[in-house]
């Protein structure tokens, strides 16, 4: 599969989603920033009259560069749909997502969407969440060593980025969990919800209402 192309399939098709005058969620990686490019050309073309919130420093600065309007939710605390990636989706469109370490500004603006459209290759597609991709949570620095022994048995491992710890946009370090295939994922996400220090995890559950899949053959859809 050319990745690429599939996320520029995908990210044109989800721009076409969206409807003028409306307040959006702007995920963060690189499958978003291919529609982030497809809708610029849209605000250009059509002149749509759009507005984003960005979920990440690095999508706030594309949206700079391509000209996208943007606002916040201290503005507009409702947005009508959130486009986003994700790292695997499963067959009921639960997904992990946080490989960009974006996730909790992601959960956050999700949930200020009345709807969320997944986007993604079909590299990310599982049977079941956890089989090829460790869950990334995002933690408070001052209560690492809790949470390292809180989560032994999911094997924590302190993301780093040249060396150092990799720093989330709120300043915070990730450890990626390698909790192999989560059989029951509401289970693992009220343990780390109830796991003091953690501040959010990346298991999006229930949250997408559609899935749209970039393929060598074109963009399928998966709908809930
Ligand atoms: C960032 C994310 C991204 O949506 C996820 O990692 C997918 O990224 P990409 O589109 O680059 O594969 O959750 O926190």
């Amino acid at each position: 599969m050319d990745q690429a192309e599939a996320k520029r399939k995908v990210g044109r098709r989800a721009a076409e989603l969206v409807d003028d005058g409306q307040l959006l969620g702007l995920g963060s990686g690189s499958t978003v920033a291919a529609f982030l490019v497809a809708l610029a050309d849209r605000i250009e073309e059509e002149t749509l009259s759009v507005r984003g919130v960005p979920t990440s420093h690095d999508t706030q600065r594309r949206c700079e560069e391509l000209g996208i309007p943007t606002t916040t939710l201290d503005e507009e605390p409702r947005l009508a749909l959130t486009i986003d990636g994700a790292d695997e989706v499963a067959p009921d469109l639960d997904l992990i997502k946080g490989g960009g370490g974006a996730l909790f500004r992601e959960k956050v603006v999700a949930t200020a969407s009345d709807r969320f459209v997944a986007i993604v290759d079909a590299s990310k597609a599982a049977d079941t969440l956890g089989e090829g991709f460790d869950l990334p949570i995002e933690v408070v620095e001052y209560a690492l060593p809790l949470v390292r022994e809180e989560l032994v048995d999911l094997d924590p491992e302190l993301r780093t980025d040249d060396g150092d710890p990799f720093r989330t946009d709120n300043g915070n370090v990730i450890l990626d969990l390698a909790t192999g295939p989560i059989e029951d994922p509401q289970a693992l996400a009220h343990r780390l919800d109830r796991t003091v220090g953690v501040l959010e995890h990346g298991l999006f559950l229930d949250v997408a209402e559609r899935c749209l899949v970039g393929t060598d053959d074109g963009v399928q859809e998966r709908k809930n």
